[in-house]
């Protein structure tokens, strides 16, 4: 009777392709006016002077707010934003609150008018004089001043520093190169977009497009001195997030904007303020030294990044994959973060193990070529089934049959060992292999459940769904925990009232919700058995509760299903138009990014479940298989087909978990072969404007793409066992290309993306 696992089709997909699904965009409200942003020219340095007298004359304008009127936010305080939930602002900058510029493309100013064409133009007479510095703008030049932060995310982010010279020079088999990875831009097919709307002077509604509703709600709060409670964030839909739908500036410019001018007012960034506004994965060079004995056993691993950050404190954290996979006896991961003058750098999708696959997983095929051992067999001889770091288990780890499936599927037996051995007509074939692995997370979460008289059921959380098919698989959890069929159930998400979820990254919205959605389920049915039993009319009076089974819509006695009774005629008898309950599920603490304020209802505190850190390491794993065919004469590479498979614990919904693998490789394909923000490096602003000339794959880029997955519930994560899908399918991916690459024509390529120039 399970629906969990079924490969149903999306149940909002008909709402989405018939254009009935609203995006933050579309939330037009009466009276609505609309804002334009003022971008800077320069890199660095002060605003001098803003004449705003020609906008002002333009028609329809109704305000051309600047540092020097803009409401006054509540200045940063990284303690009181952490205690209000608020920390991860995209950049650590009030907006329009100075005059200091920090990279090309910072908002200065916001013009707001009677329509988008009026805001827009009258923007453009906005005129700005600057005092200009000298801005950093290039990584290679600015990593002589380059910082080792001590910390990433909570953990030590330097790693045996420098410990690992010793065993690598006296290591019989030793590779040592150099990486290196592009900047890159999320660019989801939506843009971001808020519209906001006050009701008095304390409270707030954002329709906006956003990964996280309570954050986004948590950091409007906090900036304009609200109470959590009065501000309010929707979105039932967002068009992808990648990462970079936090919370940016212009969604703090477009509520002062509409403080401001007393009215609705709708912000929706354009392609261009894309590659500036709202994050990217930065650049990094990687260096990548592998040591084993003669019988290719790893002695010592050492991966070090040069990257570089803005206004945070994130960088990009391509060592921890090397921190979780092969037996090394000693690994040293370490970090050199420089600072640029660039918009801010961000989480994209597998922050950290999209570029450090790349870096590890080809230093691995290069050593596996130096000892002539299959890539694989090197893998699995050096193979950890435990945390190397923190020494525990993992919670749930099948690594070994990815790359033994795989290999099969793949037909991986017929690739040579030596480069040049495949051709079809004028190409050269080669095959490539490499690990993919994402932390596997959760957190708190809350969810209600509702059931009216005519056995309807509705869900309620405040998760979202970017597109990864969370109001699918919550209804199909839910059907499960109650014997009802999965179109009676409708799906309330993406709106920061209902009970608290976390935000939708970091792979862990369906670990996190799922547990808490069946326990609500559970709860629900529980009342209705205790209904049905303590009623004198019913069949089932004067059962035990133990005895009771359910489906179909209704109660029965295990055993004797004709002695039954439908959750209609429950309510009926009981005169209750609706009946409901609500779960907080609640991982040790430690797991995940806990929301403090997740609980169904403040007083109770549910019991902590599964989830430990202090006992298991929670993973997710995977091998990527490529077939490349290469044209040398121009130095194109084109991806033939390509197999998946994935150990990411149980399967919720095998169709729209395929459709995240595939998402995750086709992304992969992208940074393996495309993908690259390119910058001025006189101004250091970006000079790939629109999706023209930042190259993303298109159909003809994309081969088959088999995915498998191992499906083996992780009985440690939660009482579901599903862990997240979202990141891993892009791990490994850009190695596995260059890998093949390698087999196809013995050209080591170190440098993403694989562009033809890169082989001659
Ligand atoms: Mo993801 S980069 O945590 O949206």
């Amino acid at each position: 009777m399970s629906e969990t696992g079924k490969p149903i089709s999306r149940i909002d997909g008909r709402m989405k392709v018939s254009g009935k699904a609203t995006y933050s965009a579309e939330f037009n409200q009466p009276n609505m006016a609309y804002a334009f942003p003022v971008r800077a020219t320069i890199a660095k340095g002060t605003i001098a002077s803003i004449d705003d007298a020609a906008a002002k004359k333009e028609p329809g304008v109704i305000a051309v707010i600047s540092y020097k009127n803009a409401l006054k936010l509540k200045p940063l305080d990284m303690p009181a934003q952490m205690k209000a939930g608020a920390a991860f602002l995209g950049e650590n900058l009030p907006p329009l609150q100075d005059n200091v510029v920090h990279y090309p493309g910072q908002f200065i100013a916001v013009v707001v008018a009677e329509t988008y064409e009026q805001a827009r133009t009258a923007a453009y007479k906005l005129q700005v004089r600057y005092t200009v510095e000298k801005a950093a703008v290039d990584l290679k030049t600015e990593l002589p001043n380059s910082k080792k932060p001590k910390m990433f995310m909570g953990e030590e982010a330097q790693v045996h520093e420098g410990e690992a010279a010793a065993p690598l020079a006296a290591a019989p088999q030793k590779v040592d190169h150099t990486y290196s990875t592009p900047a890159e831009h999320h660019h989801p097919m939506e843009p971001h977009a808020t519209v906001a709307v006050w009701e008095g002077a304390d409270k707030l509604t954002l329709y906006d497009a956003t990964q996280g509703v309570g954050l986004t709600g948590a950091i409007a709060a906090y900036f304009f001195g609200l109470k959590k409670e009065d501000v309010r964030v929707i979105a039932p839909f967002v068009g992808g997030g990648f990462g970079s739908k936090g919370l940016w500036l212009h969604t703090l410019i477009v509520a002062m904007a509409a403080k401001t001018a007393g009215r609705p007012v709708k912000l929706a960034l354009t392609r261009q303020m894309m590659q500036t506004n709202v994050g990217h994965r930065a650049a990094t060079f990687q260096h990548v030294a592998l040591g084993t004995d003669a019988a290719g056993k790893l002695s010592v691993l050492r991966h070090h990044t040069d990257t570089y950050n803005n206004l945070t404190q994130f960088f990009e954290p391509s060592g921890k994959q090397s921190l979780v996979l092969y037996k090394a006896p000693l690994r040293e991961v370490t970090y050199n973060v420089a600072h640029l003058d660039r918009g801010t750098p961000t989480f994209m999708r597998a922050p950290g193990e999209t570029p450090g696959t790349f870096a590890l997983e080809c230093a691995m095929d290069e050593m596996a070529y130096q000892l002539k051992v299959d890539p694989i067999e090197f893998r699995i001889t050096n193979h950890t089934t435990k945390d190397p770091m923190k020494g525990h288990d993992f919670s749930s780890e099948f690594l070994v049959d990815c790359y033994r499936i795989g290999a099969e599927r793949f037909g991986w037996s017929s690739r040579s060992m030596e480069p040049r051995q495949k051709r079809n007509g004028k190409y050269l074939v080669g095959y490539g292999m490499a690990t993919a692995t994402y932390p596997g997370g959760r957190s708190a979460a809350s969810v209600k459940v509702m059931m009216n008289s005519k056995g309807d059921v509705t869900v309620m959380t405040a998760s979202i769904d970017i597109g990864t098919g969370t109001y699918t698989v919550l209804a199909q959890t839910v059907a499960d925990a109650l014997g009802v069929p999965v179109d009676r159930i409708e799906v309330k998400i993406g709106d920061s009232s209902l009970p608290a979820a976390p935000l939708a990254g970091g792979s862990q919205t369906t670990a996190s919700i799922h547990p808490a959605a069946m326990e609500a389920g559970v709860l629900l049915r529980k009342e209705l058995i205790a209904l049905t039993i303590n009623d004198p009319d019913s069949k089932l009076n004067g059962r035990k509760p133990e005895e009771i089974g359910y489906a179909s819509g209704k109660l029965f006695v295990t055993g004797d299903e004709k002695k039954s009774d439908t959750y209609l005629n429950i309510l009926s008898r009981a005169k209750r138009n609706e009946i409901e309950a609500c779960a907080t599920t609640l991982p040790v603490s430690g797991a995940g990014l806990t929301v403090p304020s997740a609980l169904c209802t403040p007083s109770q505190t549910p019991p902590e479940q599964n989830s430990d850190t202090k006992q298991y390491a929670f993973h997710s794993f995977g091998a990527q298989f490529a077939e490349v065919w290469v044209d040398e004469d121009f130095g194109t590479i084109r991806v033939k087909r390509f197999t998946s498979v994935q150990d990411v614990g149980r399967i919720m919904n095998e169709k729209t978990a395929r459709s995240q693998i595939i998402g995750g490789v086709i992304f992969g394909i992208g940074a393996a072969l495309m993908e690259a923000t390119e910058y001025d490096k006189r101004w250091g602003n970006p000079v790939t404007r629109t999706l023209a000339d930042y190259h993303v794959p298109v159909h003809l880029d994309v081969p088959p793409i088999d995915v498998h997955f191992i499906g083996k519930p992780d009985p440690h994560i939660s009482p579901i066992g599903a862990r997240g899908i979202g990141e891993i399918g892009i791990t490994g991916v850009s190695a596995a290309i260059a890998n093949a690459v390698f087999n196809a024509t013995g050209k080591r390529l170190r440098d993403l993306p694989l562009t033809p120039d890169k082989f001659f």
